[in-house]
């Protein structure tokens, strides 16, 4: 079933289809990808399966070069669901972006990876990066990685948004 979604005119929305305006702002895009993944959340509680879909929407709303998340377990990052090409499988606390976001529980964007010290190249196309932790009761469960194959893809925006999911993804853990 399409039907059109009233908190967004101009889109047509169905749980496993979205249309896009094709002049929507990356708020926007942001604003119907949150209300979609709030909705795919809901209906399920399986956290693999929630967190494949979670990144196929954003892969899809925003085509980005790779979203992922990585997983904590013990003392290091695996790899989890993601979207785009094959990437590391581990990485250690304090490493990279992603073990630097995971251990410092803050948000990073690297505007340019090449200029992040000890950033982890899993794909020389990928040149700049935004990184989420995804926290629960002050203790990092995992990581959203996202990479463009642009310098300076991310801002303000984007962490606004993000930050948002990130309080949709975290009671899945
Ligand atoms: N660049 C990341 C590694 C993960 S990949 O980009 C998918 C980092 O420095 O942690």
């Amino acid at each position: 079933m399409v039907r059109k979604n009233t908190l967004f005119d101009s889109y047509l929305c169905t749980v496993e289809q979205i249309v896009l305006n094709p002049k929507a702002s990356k708020a926007q895009k942001y604003e119907l990808a949150l209300k979609q993944a709030q909705v795919l959340c809901e209906g399920e509680s399986n956290l693999i399966a929630n967190l494949a879909n979670i990144t196929a929407l954003l892969k899809e709303t925003f085509q980005w070069f790779w979203v992922g998340f990585y997983i904590v377990d013990t003392n290091e990052l695996v790899l989890g669901p993601f979207q785009g090409p094959v990437a590391c499988t581990r990485i250690q606390k304090g490493k990279g972006v992603c073990g630097t976001a995971w251990d410092s529980k803050k948000a990073i964007v690297v505007p340019d990876v090449s200029k992040f010290p000890g950033h982890i190249v899993c794909n020389a196309a990928s040149l700049s990066e935004i990184v989420i932790p995804i926290l629960k009761n002050n203790e990092v469960f995992a990581i959203l990685d996202v990479d463009a194959d642009r310098l300076d893809a991310f801002d303000e925006t984007d962490h606004k948004y993000l930050a948002l999911l990130e309080r949709i993804v975290s009671p899945l853990f």
